[in-house]
């Protein structure tokens, strides 16, 4: 297994650039499902989970050709397709279960592994079949399977008892060949969210008010191909903008997207960081130190939980005390015990994580939990003094497009050893 290893204590200052959305790709590669012929994907990002969501569509009949290079994925989608998702391939990237929504719309029968819990939390997808069934497949729970079945789905009115991203994603891809009108109340505002309308809409749909709480989507009897370049990914420009905060760098992050990281750039700010919109995307100077912020983690536009790790790394260097606090999910501070090894002081109650600042991390051989845990353990190793080895790297891979190339070519001592 890889691991990363840092030396710490460089400052870092350049320009990079964001690649695109891992969080909008998903959905938007599920939603191919929704049309025959030959769709065209770029900016799509070279990373695991796009891999996986491939292998999802090929092993249901699809033609996925990609060029990670170029960043372009051309996807040929049959007339009739296989409509499983196996538990081998959902058991590895949860977001597999987007496939379901579109399957129920235009195959009328779906049968998706159902995603066990992950290490950040249980994870149920119960609104999602609430969802579908409104819009009145038949679901049923066998053999560790979802199977949705039904004639044609009927538009209906449906109220998220939670916000929830992919279940708003879900619904969306299956009420836009729905019959009739289809009201999503609660719905997620996320940027993602709003990205796969705008794709559903070029390929004919009729959504409006995505990036609301209330998507009204007019069903429409058939969907076309598509051609769409995927949006800049907000967690992982937002990871950049805090390796300068951490490093007392002065980094410009270009193609990022200031109005998709509001909350983020105000808690920088609010720390005694500089962000100021440049050049076509986002400039983060750090100061010496940072002070400290309070975090509350919220649906969007609220502070992203995909940031959170990443901003207790920050924290945990900080002039002061900083109370974070997760809302999203029940289990997401993993990283506090390994940013702890690195000499952080951090104390947890529930969801709740006290840190108290300190002058000083010192490297030490982590091991990554998850995805943005991975991240935040390599912001630390950036700035603690002496060699951080992050192992386990494989979770990084998963949403980060070579990040350690990128943190290199701003100055940082990092490099992948191949385990
Ligand atoms: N929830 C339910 N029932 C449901 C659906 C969700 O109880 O049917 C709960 C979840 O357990 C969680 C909360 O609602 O406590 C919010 O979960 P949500 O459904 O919004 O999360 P998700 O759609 O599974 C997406 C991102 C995550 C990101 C969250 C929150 C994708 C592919 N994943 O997950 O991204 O953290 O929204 O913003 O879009 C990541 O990229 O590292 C990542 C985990």
């Amino acid at each position: 297994m890889d691991a990363i290893v840092i030396t710490g204590g460089k400052r870092l200052e350049g320009e990079t650039h964001a690649s695109g959305a891992k969080n909008a790709a998903l959905p938007i590669l599920a939603s191919c499902l929704l049309a025959e012929g030959e769709h065209t994907y770029r900016n799509v990002p070279d990373l695991a989970d796009v891999s996986t969501m491939l292998k999802v569509l090929r092993t249901m009949g699809c033609d996925a050709e990609w060029s990670a290079a170029r960043h372009e994925v051309k996807i040929g989608v049959p007339k009739n397709v296989m409509p499983e998702a196996p538990y081998e391939l959902v058991k590895t990237m949860r977001a597999s279960v987007l496939v379901l929504g579109p399957l129920a719309a235009r195959h009328g029968r779906a049968r998706v592994s159902m995603p066990g819990g992950c290490a950040i939390g249980a994870r149920p997808i119960d609104q999602h079949l609430k969802g579908l069934k409104s819009l009145g497949a038949h679901i049923e729970l066998a053999e560790g399977y979802v199977e949705a079945r039904a004639e044609r789905l009927e538009g209906a009115r449906i109220g998220f008892d939670l916000i929830t991203v992919t279940g708003t994603e879900n619904v969306m891809m299956a009420a836009v060949l729905a019959r009739g009108r289809t009201l999503i109340e609660n719905a997620a505002r996320e940027p993602e969210v709003e990205e796969l309308a705008r794709v559903l809409n070029k390929m004919g749909a009729r959504v409006s008010g995505a990036g609301t709480d209330l998507i009204t989507i007019e069903g429409v009897d058939t969907l076309k191909s598509v051609d769409h370049a995927i949006i800049p990914d907000r967690i992982e420009s937002g990871t950049l903008l805090v390796a300068a905060a951490i490093t007392g760098g002065d980094i410009l992050v270009k193609e990022a997207v200031p109005e998709h990281l509001e909350a983020l750039i105000m808690k920088l700010r609010e720390a005694g960081c500089t962000v100021s919109t440049e050049r076509g995307g986002l400039r983060c100077k750090g100061p010496e130190r940072v002070g400290s912020v309070d975090i509350k983690t919220l649906e969007h536009p609220g502070f992203p939980t995909d940031m959170q790790a990443q901003v207790m790394a920050l924290m945990s260097v900080s002039s002061g005390t900083s109370v974070i606090t997760e809302n999203i999910f029940e289990n997401r501070f993993m990283h506090v015990a390994e940013l702890r090894r690195m000499g952080a002081d951090i104390t947890v109650d529930g969801s709740v994580a006290v840190v108290r600042g300190q002058p000083k991390l010192s490297g030490a051989p982590v091991m990554a939990t998850d995805l943005r845990a991975s991240a935040s353990l390599v912001l630390a190793g950036l700035k603690a003094e002496g060699k951080t080895t992050v192992s386990r790297v494989y979770h990084l891979d998963r949403g980060y497009e070579r990040l350690e190339q990128k943190l290199e070519a701003l100055g940082a001592d990092i490099k992948r050893v191949k385990g």
